[in-house]
């Protein structure tokens, strides 16, 4: 066929690569995760996360305000809670007054258009430091579904639009589909951590929230018994169809980068919007890489998002969504 067919034909300028680019990122791709904490006027650098902040429910308000102007139209919030109000049960979780459930308030309130997405999982509320209750040796399961599910019935009470389940207990996307249902909250999604892998790269994560697992002599400190085996890919479409047939609108893959592979075969396999979360590590690598200037920080970022849209991401929660959305346009 040479030298009739040559291929470089199509990549001589950036005008004619854009013309034949086979996947874009727009800001309708993205999911902005957000950290909240109680205060005003508090935005607090998280140590291993350069750039990012926990904020106050004013400074929450400013920022939803950024991103909507920005094109962002979806956020996903996390709270960090004071130790004193933990325990094992995560009672606070269900707090009608709870700092997620002003939040969501405030939000909806300042910003009604922004489709507000919560994290529901007790780890940030639990004394030690897990998704469910703990008991017997273990994390018991039906027990926290129960749990989970007054809890996403309780930020949809606030006003959520999207409950996204992190904690992988079996069969909690149909408990809380069920009380949705019940409840008259018809259109409240769920976005479900289907395929979410037990993955060292939530480091960061747990610093910004204080949530990481501690020390129980009859419990393991890792979150292995309920968070996926990273070395398995059957079972990720497995959990997936699960989840689609208990009732979930969105399904999604976490962590990101490591679990390409995963997210194609979910692609290929399902007919709901698949999102992937870039997780915190990630973020750290990326952040610590360049603070070093071993990387050039833009030109990374942009090419592992492409990397996540172009295998199959409809929707991606990226800390580095403002980021992108200023390089794209
Ligand atoms: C809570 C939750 C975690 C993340 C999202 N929801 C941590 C964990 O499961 O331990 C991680 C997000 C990130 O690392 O950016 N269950």
């Amino acid at each position: 066929m040479f030298p009739l067919r040559r291929n470089r034909r199509l990549r001589t300028s950036e005008a004619m690569r854009s013309l034949v680019r086979e996947t874009s990122i727009s800001p309708n791709d993205f999911i902005v995760p957000l950290f909240v904490v109680e205060g005003k006027g508090v935005k607090d650098e998280i140590a291993s996360m350069p750039g990012y902040y926990r904020l106050s429910l004013d400074n929450l308000v400013k920022e939803t305000k950024v991103l909507w102007k920005m094109g962002l139209k979806s956020i996903l919030l996390f709270v960090k809670v004071d130790d004193k109000l933990k325990d094992n049960a995560g009672t606070e979780a269900l707090n009608p007054n709870g700092l997620m459930q002003r939040a969501i308030k405030t939000v909806k309130d300042a910003e009604p258009q922004m489709v507000v997405m919560t994290d529901v999982a007790l780890d940030p509320f639990s004394s030690f430091g897990h998704d469910g209750i703990v008991g017997g040796g273990k994390i018991i399961n039906d027990d926290s579904s129960a749990v989970l599910a007054e809890m996403g019935l309780s930020h949809a009470n606030a006003g959520a639009d999207f409950i996204a389940p992190s904690d992988m207990m079996d069969g909690r996307i149909f408990e809380m589909r069920t009380l949705l249902e019940d409840e008259g909250h018809h259109d409240v999604g769920i976005m479900s951590y289907s395929a979410k892998y037990a993955s060292a790269f939530y480091g960061p994560f747990r610093d910004a929230l204080d949530s990481a697992p501690v020390n129980l002599k009859d419990v393991p400190k890792d979150k292995k018994t309920y968070q996926m085996d990273y070395a398995n890919r059957d079972e990720a479409i497995k959990e997936t169809l699960m989840d689609i047939e208990e009732g979930a609108d969105i399904v999604m893959v976490k962590p990101g980068l490591c679990y390409l592979d995963i997210v194609r075969d979910i692609k290929n396999t399902v007919n709901v919007p698949v999102s992937v979360y870039q997780v915190s590590g990630e973020y750290a690598m990326i952040k610590a890489a360049a603070e070093k200037g071993w990387l050039d920080h833009d030109a990374v970022v942009l090419e592992q998002t492409y990397a996540i849209k172009r295998a199959g991401a409809d929707l991606i929660a990226s800390y580095f969504a403002k980021d992108v959305v200023k390089l794209i346009s």
